[in-house]
């Protein structure tokens, strides 16, 4: 059990908004298809990682009311770096002008729940205060004539704040996963563009979520009825209605925000979460299930005691 809190949160969304109908104009689509197969409507693109992790990042800690040279570590979440060298974390740590460690974790769309599990194990050991940020723009890394993976991915990024605590642990289990053997299924070569099996993705994130999900709940020792909020990883409407009727949680108890962001890859979670938390549907003390599948295959999952009043 971990004693870091999210003490602030924010997002940000690149301004360009490309809807399904202007995909109908680009391949052989409709908005139909993509709203029935996926339950996506538009999404954001022409971000950059950097750029969007700093706003990010740069109002989650005033939200945090958390100055830049008081945060102990940075973990930026991508898949989708500015440059190969260096790290965009770098980048951005300068940018919001930290004074502190800072790395990139890559593990895809599940990025942002094990850059949670590894922010709250340095809580855990001593860390005060640590910024966390998952971003991706997955429109860089898109093939625009490829109708089965472009009508799927945009960009976005989500950061919290994380402040140990000696009171009430609020990190209550978790579980990491990867399966390298499922590597060709979704993949993007240097100066390529992603290639994804997606009906075989699918099959297999939904057992990966359940798995995950259930793992993080039996190390939480607690039981699926006690799961106020399920915030998943914003692939496909199909793929979290499965995945929640396998945990036995009813899809209402769902967050949902791919209808306008479509899968934002490791900013999916974070922006899941945020929205639930601006539109007030977290209440302190709920549990909340945070839980992932991506490229790798990644899984990832974790057991959230709500706590952002600090008891
Ligand atoms: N518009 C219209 N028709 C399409 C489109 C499209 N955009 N894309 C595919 N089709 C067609 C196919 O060609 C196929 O036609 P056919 O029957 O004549 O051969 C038909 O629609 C059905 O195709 P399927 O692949 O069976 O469609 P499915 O219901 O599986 O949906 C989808 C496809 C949306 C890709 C789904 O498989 C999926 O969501 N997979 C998981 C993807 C995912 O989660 N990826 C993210 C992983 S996380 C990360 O790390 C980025």
């Amino acid at each position: 059990m971990a004693f870091g809190r999210i003490t602030g949160w924010a997002i940000d969304l690149p301004e360009r908004i490309l809807t399904n109908d202007e995909l109908a104009q680009m391949v052989d689509t409709s908005d139909e298809w993509i709203r029935e197969r996926s339950g996506i409507s538009a999404r954001h693109i022409d971000g950059k990682v950097s750029e969007m992790s700093t706003n990010a990042g740069k109002a989650a800690l005033e939200k945090a009311g958390v100055k830049p040279e008081e945060i102990d570590l940075f973990i930026l979440a991508t898949t989708t770096a500015d440059k190969v060298v260096p790290a965009t974390s770098s980048i951005v740590q300068n940018n919001l002008g930290l004074s502190c460690g800072a790395f990139d974790l890559n593990a895809a769309c599940s990025g942002f729940v094990y850059g949670l599990v590894t922010a709250m194990q340095f809580a855990d050991s001593g860390m005060e205060k640590i910024l966390l940020i998952g971003s991706d723009s997955l429109s860089t890394f898109t093939d625009w004539e490829d109708r089965t993976t472009c009508v799927l991915f945009g960009d976005g990024a989500g950061a919290v704040v994380i402040e140990r605590t000696s009171e009430q642990p609020c990190f209550l289990g978790w579980d990491l996963m990867a399966d390298g053997s499922a590597a060709d299924l979704l993949y993007c070569e240097h100066g390529g563009k992603i290639v994804m099996h997606g009906q075989e993705v699918f099959r297999r994130a939904v057992i990966a979520m359940e798995n995950a999900a259930n793992a993080a709940m039996e190390k939480a020792g607690i039981t699926n009825d006690q799961i106020s909020l399920v915030v998943p990883h914003q692939a496909n409407v199909r793929i979290i209605d499965a995945a929640m009727k396998r945990l036995g949680i009813p899809k209402e108890k769902a967050a949902l925000v791919m209808d306008t962001t479509g899968n934002t890859s490791a900013a999916s979670i974070p922006l899941a979460l945020i929205d639930s938390i601006d539109s007030g549907q977290v209440e302190q003390d709920d549990l909340l299930l945070l839980v992932g599948f991506g490229a790798g295959m990644t899984s990832a999952a974790a057991v959230v005691r709500w706590n952002s009043a600090g008891n």
